[in-house]
Formats: structure tokens, sequence, C-alpha cells
């Protein structure tokens, strides 16, 4: 995959310029979290009766999601002016229809992939595309165990990329052992598992990725056993249930604040109610290897969920390594720690990453690029970077290249740095984080 290639050709790229704060105080919600927005959507699509959904995540790829699953026929009304309280009204597992055109998945790897997983079980046709990110991405890896369930599904290189096109089938569980770990195929399977027919789903992963799908299917009622290294899940005497949910803050969008707290020497910042699943909270554990003075405080469940305050302020960082099991409870804030590693004392290691190199863009190539241009040395490694530490950041021109994490990344790199950053394509982070920028200035300003 080309490091460097435009995600969302068409669109009109904006550049933003961040100067470095000179203290940070304040407190911060983050938006509602992706994963789980993407997943209670989906569940309580195919569960019978309506579920109330408030937080739900307000980025473009969760925007994806409501919109695939309203071509197929699934109710979904927004609750009142706020766009992230929404009813979905599930229509059981036998009420989708098909869709009158291709389905759009945009930018959003979950989107597809789960998507998929529900498509191969309906008895329609359906034609699955992304923007160009999302077609160069691996669609191989979910296409196999689908196909061992029974579903007809096939892509373009040979049934490795999008689009996808899928003739649902009746469906048989499998005995499949991911070889990376993938939350996302394992929850194309737990999806496709739930139209089954005949057979029991067991999933072994080779360590554990987040298991929004599997909290969020036992409160539906689905009769599913897991634990660190497999999940099953039998043929449903009854229908999934449907669940009304708060979701909780996004730890992948509070994570900027929580380098960007333990970097600057002067912060002080509060981020209420953000996740804090176990298979999610690697990034703490990263940050106070590192030194980071970071309190989790006020824990509480929404849902199946836990939940928490987290206190952050300014601390002496020092290298660390980052490597192992830990790595997929922490992928997507692998960007955000290379910067808190960039002022780090000594150096930082990022090893058994090479998942990172098929995110939306190469994260591995395009980070140890762009932060190259503050002024950090980093050597990029095939599964990973080593980042030298210690830099005086000064600000620079640089790009997200289309990349909603790279664009924040890059946003807080910038508020630490000397003079001013110029950031090509920074409104990407709307597809995570939408009011990302607005927060930032907030926090500089209080
Ligand atoms: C996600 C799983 C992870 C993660 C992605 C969201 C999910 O991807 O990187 O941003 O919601 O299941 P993989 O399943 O490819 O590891």
């Amino acid at each position: 995959m080309p490091p460097g290639r435009p995600a969302r050709p068409g669109l009109m790229t904006m550049a933003r310029e961040v100067r470095r704060c000179p203290s940070l105080a304040g407190v911060i919600t983050p938006p509602g979290d992706k994963s789980i927005s993407h997943r209670a959507a989906i569940l309580n699509s195919l569960a019978e009766g309506r579920a109330r959904l408030t937080n739900f995540s307000p980025g473009g790829d969760c925007r994806s999601t409501l919109n695939c699953l309203r071509a197929i026929g699934v109710g979904i009304e927004q609750l009142s002016a706020d766009p992230s309280a929404i009813e979905v009204t599930g229509v059981g597992r036998r009420g989708f229809v098909e869709a009158a055109d291709v389905l759009d998945a945009g930018n959003s790897g979950t989107t597809m992939r789960l998507m998929t997983g529900l498509l191969a079980a309906q008895p329609f046709l359906s034609i699955i595309t992304g923007d160009s990110s999302l077609r160069s991405r691996p669609m191989g890896r979910l296409i196999l165990p689908l196909r061992l369930m029974g579903s007809k599904i096939w892509g373009r290189g040979r049934d490795t990329l999008a689009p996808l096109a899928i003739k649902g089938q009746e469906l048989r569980g499998v005995t499949y052992s991911l070889p990376v770990p993938s939350a996302q195929i394992k929850s194309a399977i737990l999806i496709a598992a739930i139209f089954a027919t005949q057979g029991k789903t067991t999933i072994q992963e080779p360590s554990k990725s987040r298991d929004h799908t599997e909290r969020m299917l036992q409160a539906m009622g689905v009769d599913l056993n897991a634990d660190d290294s497999f999940v099953s899940i039998s043929p449903l005497r009854s229908p999934p249930v449907a669940l009304d949910l708060v979701i909780p803050g996004d730890i992948s969008s509070a994570a900027y604040w929580m380098v960007l707290g333990a970097a600057h020497p002067s912060a002080r910042i509060e981020i209420k109610g953000v996740g804090i699943n176990p298979t999610r909270t690697g990034v703490i554990d990263a940050l106070r290897a590192m030194g980071a003075s970071l309190r989790v405080v006020r824990e509480r469940a929404s849902g199946n969920e836990p939940v928490a305050d987290i206190v952050v302020e300014s601390s002496r960082l020092t290298g660390t390594t980052i490597a192992g099991d830990v790595i997929p409870r922490l992928i997507d804030e692998i960007p955000a720690l290379a910067v808190a590693a960039s002022v780090a004392g000594g150096p930082t290691v990022i090893a058994d990453a090479a998942e990172l190199r098929v995110k939306e863009t190469d994260r591995i190539a395009l980070m140890a690029r762009e932060l190259s241009r503050f002024g950090v040395a980093v050597e990029e490694k095939p599964d990973g970077m080593v980042i030298q530490g210690g830099a005086a950041l000064h600000g620079a021109l640089c790009s997200s290249h289309g990349d909603h994490r790279l664009a924040m990344s890059l946003g807080i790199a910038g508020a630490l740095a000397d003079g001013a950053t110029l950031i090509e394509d920074a409104e990407v982070a709307d597809i995570s984080y939408p009011d990302f920028w607005q927060h930032l200035e907030m926090l500089r300003a209080s």
C-alpha cells in the first residue's frame, strides 16, 4: 500500500495552523466511542424492538454505518437536535432488504468488515465499497473465514480488496483461528454466526482484541462464552433483544489529551466519561510506564462497559518499549504515543505493530516521515519504529495524508512545538472527532 496515497480524493484539503500552547487547562468530554457506536447500531438493527442510543459517535465513520443500515431497510431516527441521540428500529434477523445501490463504507474499515458479516447471511446481493484508502486495505482476511461459513463473497485483486460483492447464503458455524488479533474480523464472524442455522462458532485469537461485540451481545441476551483466548457462540434459540445504551467516551479520542497533558510542561486536563474497557487501556499503561501522572477516577459502568474520568498533568516522561500483547490494546493510539516518545527522555521502541501499515494509511511510514519534519529522530522498522526522544520540537509544515489519527497526532505535536505548525488536510479529524480542533482551542484558552 503506498504510504502517502490521498485517502479522500475529490475533497478540498484544508490546512490548519497550530501554535505552541503556553499552558493547557480544562475539562474535555470526548465524543462517544466509535467502535461501540458501530456495534450498537449494527447489533440493534438485527434485534427485535427499538433501541435508544445516546452519546453515539458523531464522526464520519459511524455516519457511514448508519447510511449502510438505512440502505438495507433499518429505521434510524435522530431523537433531537443533538445528532448523537438516535433510535434504531431493529428489523430482526429476517427483515433486511436488498439495497437499491452500492453500499458506501467511506473511510471506515469497521463499517465494511462488520457489515460484510451481516450481509453474508442475507438472501440478496450486496456490493460494498469505500474511499481509496479503504479500497486498498486487506479484505482477504475477512473473506476467508466467512467463506468457511458458506458465504459467497468476491472482491477485486483475486478476492483481497474492496469493492466486495456478497451473495448472501445460509451459513453454518465455524472454528477459526485468527492469524493476527483483529476485533473487526472477530466481530464480522460473530455477526455472521448470529444468522448461522447450524453448528457452533468458535474463534481463537493470538492475543485478545477489543471485546465490545462480545459484551454487547451478552447484554442483548445472546448465549456467548468468552475468555482471553477464545469466544464461542451457538445457533441462536431466540433473537437478540434491543438494548438502550449510553455510549462511553472514546478512549482513542481521549488519548490525544492524555499525551498532550503529560508531555506539556504546564498542563492539567480532566477528561470526562472515558470508556476504560481493559482491552482498550494500553495507552494508559504505556503512558504510566513512561512516567505520566495520570489518574483514573470515579470508575462506574455504562451498560456492560466500564467508564471513568481521567486526570492528566505535566510529567517528566522517559522512553519505554511498547511491544507484544499490549499492541492490540493500544494499536490506534500509537501515532499519539509516538508524539509522547518524541519529547520523552531516552529512546522508545515500538515493535510487533506491523498492523499499523494496513490502517487508514501506513502509519509507520507516515508517522516516521511527518515527525521527522518536527526535528524528531525516528528510525522506521518493518513492525514499528525507534524514536530517539528528547527532541525540542520545532513547528513544521506537515500532512495528515487523509488519516484522522495522523491529523490529531500532528495537532498535539504542533501544540508542543516552538513556532507555527501547518497541517494539511487537518479537517479529516471529522472521521472520529469532529470537535477536536475546537477542544484544542478550548484547552489553550482556559
Ligand atoms: C476496530 C478494531 C481495530 C482498530 C480499528 C477499530 C474495531 O482494527 O484498529 O480502529 O472497532 O473493531 P482491527 O480489527 O483491524 O485490528
